[in-house]
């Protein structure tokens, strides 16, 4: 049984980005705790567990830099996380063009291309988990998310059409949906929408980081050995997406 339990992260390397605060931090944290080595790539230094890497994903030099640093100091890395991600709360007809595109830099391309550059590394050493953190918005959509929505939904199609591309690898990619998570970024959101999402959770309060990061690590350990190109939701039931 203790076998079975383990989740086989053991001296492991492991690359999360937005590994600094919320649910990245909370994933890295759970990810040192199973033995992993863990680099944080994050805008902002973290005060937590890790060793960072100062990255902004939306700068295409500071991701090749990222991958450069990493493959040097350790090698090719078993696990991935794109925890990075940003939102503000704005009707689509008043997003400007500018404000779409640093959404859609932050969330989708960012994700793409942090992956882009880590997975030939992955490939050749015939393993390795990428798990993308997207959003429950999309899925379902989500008023004043348009373009997060977008980019996330993105990040759903991205999951699955790299996990065919890599499955002979073999390597694992999937992807985990947080619903409305009590995170700094959620603290973020105008107070009478927060309260709106609680209530309508039918669970009646937020998640906590740590619980979306236990499916974090779920994808990323050899529990998921079998799960490739895979969408779950953390979400107290807010959304059940077939
Ligand atoms: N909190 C929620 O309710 C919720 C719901 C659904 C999805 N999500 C997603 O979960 C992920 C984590 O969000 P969180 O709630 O923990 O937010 P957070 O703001 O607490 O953490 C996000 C981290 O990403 C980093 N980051 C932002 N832009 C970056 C950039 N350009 N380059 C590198 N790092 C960058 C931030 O510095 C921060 O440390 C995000 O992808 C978010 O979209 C969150």
């Amino acid at each position: 049984m203790a076998e079975r339990s383990d989740p086989g992260l053991e001296g492991q390397i492991a690359v999360v980005t937005g590994g600094a605060s919320g649910i990245g931090r909370a994933a890295v944290d759970l990810l040192e705790a199973a033995g992993a080595r863990v680099f944080v790539a994050d805008l902002n230094e973290s005060d937590g567990p890790g060793e960072f890497i100062c990255t902004d994903v939306t700068v295409d030099a500071a991701i090749e830099a990222l991958s450069e640093t990493v493959l040097e100091r350790a090698g090719a890395p078993h696990v991935l996380v794109n925890a990075a991600g940003w939102d503000e709360i704005r009707p689509f007809v008043e997003s400007d063009f500018e404000f779409i595109e640093r959404i859609v830099r932050i969330n989708l391309l960012g994700c793409m291309k942090v992956t882009r550059c880590l997975l030939p590394a992955m490939l050749e050493a015939g393993r390795g988990k990428v798990v993308n953190v997207a959003s429950d918005a999309g899925r379902v959509g989500s008023s004043g998310e348009t373009a997060y929505a977008s980019a996330k939904g993105g990040v759903i199609a991205f999951t699955k059409s790299v996990a065919r591309e890599t499955a002979r690898g073999p390597l694992h990619v999937n992807c985990v949906c947080p619903g409305p998570t009590d995170t700094p970024l959620f603290a973020s959101l105008p107070e009478k929408l927060r309260g709106a999402l609680e209530r309508a959770i039918p669970f009646r309060r937020l998640a906590r980081p740590e619980e979306v990061a236990e499916a974090i690590l779920f994808f990323a350990s050899r529990r998921s050995d079998y799960v490739t190109g895979q969408v779950m939701s953390v979400s107290g039931g807010l959304t059940m997406a077939g």
